[in-house]
């Protein structure tokens, strides 16, 4: 693998080889043997994304170059393309890009001598997002065959949604969708139920939020949404006990998720963030490998 732009480029083995991996650096300190720069090219906002790569990064040795989009010269009318390759040019050794069209990455595939990592496409593809949440799902249940998972929110605008349905089905699970007028996406094979359904047949149930930057002309009433659509306490109750609540984040509280929920005993939210810093480190190293960067993993266990 010598980019990572898509979950479809990994077949069954190279996904579970990675969840192992970070569940090995998960207990282990690690080191880049020489100087190796990393570079962090977001043209969207992001906390979570951008912040669990950079200390993926540092947790490896890597140096991590400053770019912010504001007052870079993408304002000046710099394409994505010479972007890129002007960071290979300074000496990056691996671009982390995210940025709002759906298929950013084709016009830099074959293009650049070093790896690039998908760090969100548009509303299509959040890779390294679905890898933490298998991550999440494996921790949790060892196994895919048979879970039954229900993705609610807003599915024809989310990366999260695409990337994990397909790959969950892959793997064996019993894939779900749950929306309302206007987020469904026609073009997704899978069973469409309710929000009261979802909690009685789920054994992971990931919420997203309504995407209102993408969308163009249907508006969302937030005031009614949680008691129509969303995860309100009562529907919380008939979830099956072993259950378990994902949801990429950001939240918006007491929209899609009761405020109280958000941390409650079944929820992985936070739990997802830390595996995000893993899966992200598992994905370097395998990408570097693959380019013949050096990289060294010592076995000191951490403490
Ligand atoms: N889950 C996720 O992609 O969060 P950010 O947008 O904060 O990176």
């Amino acid at each position: 693998m010598r980019h990572f732009f898509s979950v479809n480029q990994l077949d069954e083995v190279e996904i579970m080889e990675i969840l192992r991996m970070a569940e090995q650096l998960q207990q282990k300190q690690c080191a880049i043997e020489q100087q190796r720069f990393a570079a962090n090219l977001f043209f969207e906002p992001s906390t979570r994304t951008k912040m669990s790569f950079l200390v993926a990064e540092r947790k490896l040795g890597m140096e991590v170059l400053d770019f912010h989009q504001e007052t870079s010269s993408t304002q000046k009318g710099e394409s994505l393309y010479d972007t890129a390759k002007t960071f290979q040019a300074i000496g990056a050794n691996l671009l982390v890009i995210r940025h709002p069209a759906d298929d950013w990455f084709h016009e830099l595939k074959d293009q650049l001598s070093i790896p690039i990592i998908n760090a969100g496409a548009g509303k299509e593809e959040h890779p390294t997002q679905c890898m933490l949440d298998l991550l999440t799902i494996y921790q949790e249940f060892q196994q895919f065959n048979g879970i039954n998972v229900v993705i609610s929110g807003d599915i024809l605008h989310s990366r999260v949604a695409k990337s994990n349905a397909q790959t969950l089905k892959r793997l064996g699970a019993n894939v779900y969708l749950s929306t309302v007028d206007g987020c469904k996406d026609e073009t997704l094979d899978f069973p469409y139920i309710t929000m009261d359904e979802a909690v009685e047949i789920c054994d992971v149930l990931m919420l997203l939020r309504i995407q209102h930057e993408r969308h163009q002309e249907v508006a969302i009433d937030q005031s009614s949404y949680l008691r129509k659509f969303g995860l309100t306490k009562e529907r919380e109750r008939n979830m099956n006990p072993s259950a378990i609540l994902l949801h990429p984040a950001p939240i918006n509280r007491g929209v899609e998720i009761d405020s109280d929920l958000v941390e409650c005993e079944r929820s992985r939210i936070f739990k997802q963030m830390n595996n995000g810093v893993y899966i992200r480190m598992a994905i370097i190293t395998k990408l570097l490998r693959a380019w013949g960067i050096s990289y060294e993993a010592n076995t000191q266990k951490r403490e």
